[in-house]
């Protein structure tokens, strides 16, 4: 038996652990703790690579939602059109703002926000649309542009999982008024700790961005508007500098490993294998299956040493939380039903062509 864990992170810290040390060490040399050049050479050279004129280094995705969304004024009784088929954290933005979201079903084919269902949820009072990149595919930005323009709303980017994803040959985070990324450790570009960042080409939104990263203020101890401690911590923009160097070959490497399980699950059972978009370049931050006998085939993995994610189990719009809102099961029958069906296999550029195999093989033995 091989085993195959979800993520592998010790593996990737030991192929560039060389670089990253004296990197790091650096930060502490210099004791710039909080920010300082690690950050700012970092925010620049992340910018450039997704066509951002303006990039700031944050404390995580999540605040890079919900800073997003306060720059662009949303508040108290505006509503936010985002899918239901996503991370929380994508709600929290709305939310943390005192907005409410507002949930769309998903495309069944590339799993992101089904665009032709947005219309129908603008309200007098919606004010912007996320659009989340799910699983490292670029949802399908020009028709959400589109009705953007039309009702005079800011379109917003979840990036968290889409890092050097593409759609129409553009890096994603340059999409739209102001996005969001996630480098979370797991992440196709992940902190050894917490991080994010978050982008646009808008002077004045820039400005915005960067007072409420840091109290409000552009100078210490004067505070012009609202803000908080949204700030990246040294030691994180020296790491994923160093790790920015190495995101083409590793974007190149899950991309190869994609397209591996695509060919050793092709006719397999009733697996359905995720689908690159026309418009897209998809860079597998999760590599997602889709069949009805979900639950049973994830204990069968896990009896052959294949451990496996569920992203994610329960629709935002069905969540505890958001009982409030009264949506009920059935409202959102496409992300609903991918609920109940999807699995996430092994993903990772360090995956090995026979643990590949192996993990295939599985999926065709409980299906034989
Ligand atoms: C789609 C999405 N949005 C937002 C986040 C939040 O990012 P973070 O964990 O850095 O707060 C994540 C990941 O965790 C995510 O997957």
């Amino acid at each position: 038996m091989i085993n195959v864990p979800f993520l592998d992170l010790k593996a990737q810290y030991r192929s560039i652990k060389a670089e990253v040390l004296p990197a790091v060490e650096q930060v502490l040399e210099s004791a710039s703790f909080v920010l300082g050049k690690s950050v700012a050479e970092f925010e620049q050279a992340f910018g450039k690579e997704h066509g951002l004129r303006y990039c700031y280094g944050v404390s995580s995705g999540t605040d890079g939602n919900h800073m997003a969304l306060w720059a662009l004024g949303i508040g108290p009784g505006d509503e936010v059109i985002l899918p239901a088929n996503t991370f929380i954290a994508t709600a929290w933005g709305a939310t943390l703002c005192g907005a409410t979201p507002v949930f769309v079903d998903c495309d069944p084919v590339s799993y992101n926000i089904d665009a032709s269902k947005v219309e129908e949820k603008i309200t007098a009072k919606t004010r912007a649309i996320v659009a989340v990149h799910l699983y490292g595919q670029a949802a399908d930005m020009d028709p959400l542009a589109d009705i953007a323009r039309r009702h005079g709303l800011a379109l917003v980017e979840d990036c968290a999982q889409s890092h050097f994803a593409e759609y129409k040959g553009k890096r994603t985070g340059c999409l739209s008024r102001v996005s969001s990324f996630s480098f979370y450790p797991g992440k196709n570009l992940g902190a050894y700790g917490e991080g994010g960042a978050v982008g646009t080409n808008d002077e004045e939104l820039a400005t915005k961005l960067k007072m409420l990263r840091d109290h409000g203020s552009e100078r210490k101890y004067h505070h012009d508007t609202f803000g908080h401690n949204y700030r990246m911590e040294g030691i994180q923009g020296a790491v994923l500098g160093v790790k920015l160097r190495h995101l083409a070959a590793w974007t190149a490497a899950r991309r190869r490993n994609a397209e591996l399980y695509g060919k050793h699950l092709a006719g397999v059972g009733n697996v359905i294998t995720p689908k690159e978009m026309p418009y897209a370049k998809h860079v597998y931050h999760l590599y997602v299956i889709r069949t009805p006998r979900r639950d049973e085939l994830q204990k069968f993995l896990e009896t052959r040493g294949i451990s496996t994610g569920l992203h994610y189990p329960i629709p935002l719009h069905v969540q505890k939380v958001f009982a409030p809102l009264g949506y009920k099961k059935g409202d959102l029958p496409v992300t609903e039903r991918l609920a109940d069906e999807i699995l996430s296999l092994p993903m990772y550029p360090e995956l090995t062509e026979e643990q590949i195999a192996y993990v295939s093989s599985a999926v065709r033995e409980f299906h034989s």
